[in-house]
């Protein structure tokens, strides 16, 4: 089906006990914690196994001028030394295609230069040591802020810059104005799992257990690698630990073992990286430069609202942070304008990262929203509530679903808000300095075609197989929820089968699309498959009822479904694809983060005390994973806000901070209280499932109304981020 109008009446609405929504646990829960859910590398295949390890350039940019493999080769267990010289070639770099080890030119430090193959990864790994490489250094930019003269209009992903109206003209004449610039630095997802790949070649086709968010992307991309169809390679993700966006791309991982395992006939090769590797070896979030300019009348209306954001990425790659996006659409006002550049540096790729665009984009606007509020003696709350657009102001549609006033009325309500002072460093508490900050969440929601396939067993069983992946989200539980629901189902009667791409084509988890994406094929299928049954058992499908494995008609006999299916089953598939209603209204998810924090007076220090998201993601398919999404993602934005930093040394272009104990992302105990509430919400026009996009929203804002307390507790106003204690120190002197 095709997402052409709204959905109306479902078999999912007004049910009581209805599956749906309940806060089930983990589907495979039990797995993970007894540790039989197999991650990527854990994978055995047929064959013996090899151990790749790869040797990464220890230059920021130039050329090797040689290799010497000779002492890794000889080394105990080492089957092959793969460098640019013997590698097999592949096809050349292009939107898809991500060869690895086809030339000796270096684009960023930590670039794969070898892989060393052995018999254990021990071996591999010590061989790897004795790998000579020579270099010729090339100068280059390591850090957007010596770049900033490269930067570029990108062209790759929709229009980089947008105006409405006369901004510059309506911004000069405005009687109150904010013009302030920010700055994000670079992050890492830090997801549990590092990637890892096993790769078997069987004839011309191959096979790669992995752990990718995307799998048919992936598909696509590996196959355009080795320029064999994209039928022809098997990605296999059945659990993944994390990802963030950081596998929604295919990594060296993948395609270095898929090399060395043709190379080496019949023996399959794993590869992993370390920790501290994968900060070279995948991608991370762009540090960006932003600049806001809001102006408006005395009232707080905003008459004109700007969003600049600049950030960096390699050479020929056009992916950029778009910071700027939700700047289109979360407020009123008739003159506009937003832009986007992309700056050229030689670091390792820059990517998606949880909420890219949004989740550095509220670190500004949010602020500057609040330093706004300020000026204006407005509360936050209320500057909000002034510029509620009737309509997205840019594109002059209607919204799907817009509830960011009740989010922050409520949000306000549970969160004591009313006690907040809104004069900067008027709260004490022992040595602490407490202050109240708020923001809105907003992020984008869409759905991509997705298809699934269920078969209801003679043993009333029934199986749903799609390529759609769990990186933790709760993809399986929630699949489990709907499919047990639509067909009247107990849930252990419900078997779902995903994250290979020998089941029909899914969206994938990312950009908080797939649990409606993946949901509403499933959906889909589940209509099927209910017509199917109806017609089997002479009744009309509009009218039929499914209830404990029963099929029935008002009032009619009823009849067990497994009668209905025959000895081999019944089957049916299903699809979505987004249609006029993406393009009819404008869609997005909305929320309201409420943080309070604590300053020392003396050292400075900055504490979470308290935090409260409260949301609207259309109907919730499961309140317990859905509350869990949120609150990480909230965590998320603490640590953006208080910790996170990539910090790069500006010689050679690499992340000095490359593993967990250098780069601080928040843990237990850095959080204090956290909740996150949702408000009712149903969206008939984005999707069947009436339900919007959850995983990035939590992110989405956190982080600044962390800064915004931050600020209300002490009065220091930092527009670099992370927000640490030196900082402060240095604003209170
Ligand atoms: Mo997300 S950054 O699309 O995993």
């Amino acid at each position: 089906m095709e997402m052409n109008a709204p959905i109306g009446s479902t078999p999912l609405d007004g049910k009581a006990g209805a599956v749906v929504g309940k806060p089930l646990d983990r589907a495979e829960g039990p797995l993970k914690v007894t540790g039989r859910a197999p991650y990527a590398y854990e994978y055995e295949g047929e064959g013996e196994t090899a151990y790749g390890y790869v040797v990464q350039a220890s230059i920021g940019k130039g050329r090797l001028t040689s290799i010497d493999t000779a002492a890794a080769e000889r080394a105990p267990g080492v089957l092959l030394v793969m460098t640019w010289k013997n590698a097999p070639r592949l096809q050349p770099k292009s939107q898809k295609s991500i060869p690895e080890l086809q030339s000796d030119a270096i684009d960023y430090y930590g670039q794969a230069v070898a892989l060393v193959v052995a018999e254990s990864f021990e071996q591999a790994r010590a061989a790897a040591y004795l790998v000579k490489a020579d270099y010729a250094r090339e100068p280059a930019a390591h850090d957007l802020r010596d770049a900033i003269a490269t930067a570029r209009i990108p062209t790759g992903r929709g229009p980089a810059d947008t105006q409405v109206g006369d901004f510059a003209g309506a911004f000069a004449s405005a009687p109150v104005k904010v013009d302030v610039a920010y700055t994000t630095p670079h992050q890492m997802h830090a997801m549990m799992e590092p990637h890892a790949t096993m790769a078997q070649w069987r004839g011309d086709k191959l096979i790669l257990h992995t752990s990718n968010q995307m799998l048919n992307d992936g598909q696509q991309s590996v196959g355009a690698t080795f320029g064999i169809p994209p039928e022809d390679v098997r990605m296999v993700s059945r659990y993944i630990g994390g990802g963030f966006g950081n596998k929604l791309a295919v990594y060296p991982d993948a395609i270095l073992s898929a090399m060395a395992a043709r190379q080496l006939t019949g023996r399959r090769v794993k590869t992993a990286f370390t920790r501290q590797q994968l900060f070279h070896l995948t991608s991370h979030r762009s540090q960006t430069q932003q600049r806001v300019r809001i102006g408006t009348d005395r009232d707080g209306k905003i008459l004109a609202i700007g969003h600049e954001a600049w950030s960096a990425n390699l050479p020929g790659d056009d992916f950029y942070e778009s910071a700027a996006s939700q700047t289109r659409t979360l407020y009123a006002g008739a003159n506009r304008m937003t832009a986007h550049r992309l700056a050229t540096i030689n670091l390792p790729k820059a990517a998606s990262m949880r909420a890219p665009g949004e989740a550095v984009g509220l670190l500004a606007l949010e602020c500057a929203m609040d330093e706004l509020a300020e000026r204006l003696a407005i509360d936050p709350i209320e500057l909000r509530v002034r510029n509620e657009p009737a309509e997205d102001p840019e594109k002059h549609i209607p919204y799907s679903s817009r509830h960011l006033v009740p989010c922050m009325r409520a949000g306000a309500e549970r969160f004591g808000w009313n006690r907040r002072k809104p004069r900067p460093g008027q709260v004490r508490d022992g040595p602490w300095l407490v202050g109240m900050g708020m923001a809105a969440a907003t992020r984008g929601n869409s759905i991509r075609p997705s298809q699934a396939r269920v078969t209801l067993g003679p043993d009333g069983v029934m199986t749903v197989r799609m390529a759609m992946t769990d990186i933790g989200t709760g993809s399986y539980t929630i699949l489990t929820q709907i499919a047990a629901e639509m067909l009247g189902l107990p849930i252990d009667k419900v078997k779902v089968l995903m994250g290979d791409t020998d089941f029909p084509k899914a969206s994938g988890s990312g950009g908080s699309f797939g649990a409606n994406s993946a949901g509403s094929a499933l959906y889909d299928a589940c209509m099927n498959l209910r017509a199917q049954l109806a017609r089997g058992a002479g009744v009309d499908p509009a009218q039929a009822h499914f209830a404990g494995g029963l099929i029935s008609q008002d009032g009619g006999p009823s009849r067990t479904l497994v009668s209905l299916v025959g000895p081999g089953g019944m089957s049916a598939d299903g699809q979505i694809d987004p249609g006029a209603m993406a393009r009819q209204y404008s869609q997005q998810s909305y929320g309201a983060h409420f943080a309070e924090v604590g300053v020392d007076a003396d050292t400075c220090e900055i504490r979470l005390r308290r935090m409260l998201g409260v949301f609207t993601i259309g109907r919730v398919l499961n309140e317990k994973t859905a509350r869990s999404q949120m609150i990480g993602g909230m965590a998320f934005g603490i640590g953006a806000a208080l910790m996170e930093d990539a910090v790069v040394d500006p010689r050679f272009g690499y992340f000095v901070n490359h593993d967990l104990a250098e780069y601080h992302v928040p843990v237990d105990a850095d959080i204090g209280e956290l909740d996150a509430v949702f408000l009712p919400e149903l969206d008939d026009k984005a999707s069947p499932l009436k339900a919007k996009g959850a995983g990035e929203l939590g992110i989405c804002g956190a982080g600044a109304a962390v800064a915004n307390a931050v600020y209300n507790a002490c009065g220091v106003r930092i527009r670099d981020y992370p927000l640490t204690l030196d900082k402060v120190m240095k604003g209170l002197a």
